[in-house]
């Protein structure tokens, strides 16, 4: 099998300088220009290393990905779907930026940005649940990263609250790619050898589609049709927000087909307490028709996030204290 990455770990360019002097410039990082530290996350294909940029001394977290292990258990083209997502979604401040890709004989190296605070997962579990403002600046921030993966033409296919990392600053990063869905760029010039697309999403492949995601954020029209769209991402979200609100997921079972029968059949409730405008918004939100579901604009002019300035100032806005 070929990486579509080869090249030189480390590659060089020839330039003439101001003086007109033939100099040789680096034009790729490799593994020699980092210095490697902690463990920052382990995954079933990756491991993810804190790394330090030795001209530089800017920090990364680099993620690296054993070849034989991924070639052995058929992922090639998941790392390869990885790598063009993170690369069509940069200059987002709630999405991890892919800054660098090489590799080695053994490995492949996506360098990526540190995200310090850890998992929103691990806050959450810490703290046992967040009150209405916390959920509020946290909901918005998914929501603003979500719109614009969505605009350039990618499905995450996979949120849920250890897939959102915190910044130093506690804002979100979105990352795991992996298993996203990416349908044609909108940006992008049309080919024009292609006959029109009328649904703007891509079209359907006729071969069988496996399961991807995690059961407890997974969409009734994935378990049902195996298909998800864009408003499959809006269903995680709303059992995002129920989870911030709770600490626990809306739906929760012993086992993964438990779990399934709970999501098809809509069975959740909310507990005492809950604030009626999260449950209006929760309500809108885990509906099964995807078609019926609220839109990302909807959303935002949702009463729940009533105060929110939308747009770049929700980056500059300083996190809520948790509580
Ligand atoms: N764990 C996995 N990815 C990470 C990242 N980008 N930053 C910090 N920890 C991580």
């Amino acid at each position: 099998e070929e990486w579509k990455d080869r090249g030189a770990a480390v590659g060089m360019k020839e330039e003439y300088d101001a003086s007109g002097k033939l100099v040789l410039r680096q034009v790729k990082k490799g593994v020699r220009d980092f210095v490697f530290g902690r463990t920052l996350g382990e995954g079933s294909y990756s491991t993810v290393l804190l790394a330090t940029d030795r001209q530089t001394l800017k920090e990364y977290a680099v993620k690296i990905l054993d070849k034989k292990h991924i070639i052995k258990e058929k992922k090639i083209k998941y790392v390869n779907i990885e790598k063009d997502t993170l690369n069509r979604l940069i200059e987002h401040p709630g999405i991890v930026r892919l800054y660098y890709t090489f590799q080695d004989s053994s490995s492949l190296y996506y360098v990526l940005d540190v995200a310090s605070g850890g998992e929103l997962l691990g806050v959450l579990k810490k703290i046992g649940s967040f009150d209405e403002e916390c959920t509020r600046f946290y909901g918005a921030q998914i929501l603003d990263a979500i719109e614009h993966m969505h605009n350039r033409g990618v499905i995450h296919r996979d949120l849920k609250p250890e897939n959102v990392l915190l910044d130093d600053q506690m804002h979100i990063k979105i990352t795991d790619f992996g298993t996203a869905k990416l349908l044609p760029d909108p940006r992008a010039p049309r080919d024009p050898t292609k006959p029109y697309d009328v649904t703007g999403e891509e079209q359907e492949s006729t071969r069988a589609k496996s399961f991807v995601g995690t059961a407890e954020y997974v969409s009734p029209e994935l378990l049902t049709d195996k298909n998800a769209c864009k408003a499959s991402d809006l269903w995680a979200f709303g059992c995002i927000i129920y989870q911030l609100l709770t600490g626990r997921p809306p739906f929760k079972a012993g086992n993964e087909y438990q779990t399934f029968q709970k999501i098809v059949g809509l069975e959740y409730e909310f507990p005492l307490g809950f604030p009626p405008a999260a449950r209006d918004l929760v309500e809108r939100l885990l509906v099964l028709d995807p078609s019926r579901r609220l839109t990302i604009e909807h959303i935002k002019n949702h009463e729940f996030f009533d105060g929110i300035v939308w747009g770049r100032g929700l980056w500059r806005q300083k996190a809520p204290r948790l509580k």
